[in-house]
């Protein structure tokens, strides 16, 4: 769990896929770990985080990692970073096991990082994905996301990312306007 001074408020969110899922959205922990690690593997063949990354990220104050579970099962985890001097969160990580895709996890994922991005006072969240991931492009772009720029060269193996941002609303905001 965070060391964070303000612990981290994990209620979990429940989703249901169109699958009919049900899946819960919380706070990462310590025991996590081997879930987070075969999850990371699983998914990235280049530019992955290793255990140890993985176990820091779990301890810093900076980082808030969620994970998506059904029952026993880890289906999909969530790495937002924070910096002191900045009003955006970074999700710099997102990935959901093979075989539970399409159903919603991910989706799921995103909005809790939204809503934990809110509660530390972050106005943005930002993002980086490779230009060739139709998937996750579709995801960023279906919750409200705008693409910002192109970086070409990026990731290890040469493909270009695109820089994706979205304002967050706050809830009040968004119920005035709804
Ligand atoms: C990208 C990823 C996180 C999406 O997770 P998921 O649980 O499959 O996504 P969801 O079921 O919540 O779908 C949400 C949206 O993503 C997009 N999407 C998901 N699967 C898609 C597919 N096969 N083709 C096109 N768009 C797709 C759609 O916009 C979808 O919304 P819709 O169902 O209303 O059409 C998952 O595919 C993944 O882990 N991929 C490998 C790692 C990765 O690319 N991470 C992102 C790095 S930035």
């Amino acid at each position: 769990m965070s060391k964070s001074s303000k612990p981290w408020k994990s209620t979990p969110a429940r989703h249901k896929s169109a699958a009919d899922i049900s899946v819960s959205i919380r706070a990462a922990n310590i025991a996590d770990l081997p879930s987070l690690v075969a999850l990371e593997n699983a998914t990235f063949s280049a530019d992955r985080l290793s255990k140890r990354s993985l176990h820091r990220h779990l301890q810093s104050d900076t980082a808030k990692m969620l994970v998506a579970v059904s029952g026993e099962s880890c289906l999909g985890y969530a790495l937002l970073l924070f910096r002191a001097d900045s009003s955006a969160a970074r999700l710099y990580s997102l990935a959901v096991d093979r075989k539970a895709r399409g159903r919603g996890v991910g989706r799921a994922l995103l909005l809790g990082c939204e809503k934990n991005a809110r509660r530390c006072g972050r106005t943005y969240i930002r993002l980086e994905v490779r230009a060739d991931n139709k998937k996750a492009r579709a995801l960023y772009i279906s919750e409200g996301y705008s693409a910002r720029v192109v970086v070409s060269d990026y990731y290890q193996d040469g493909m270009a990312a695109v820089k994706f941002e979205k304002p967050l609303r706050s809830r009040r905001a968004s119920i005035g306007q709804a």
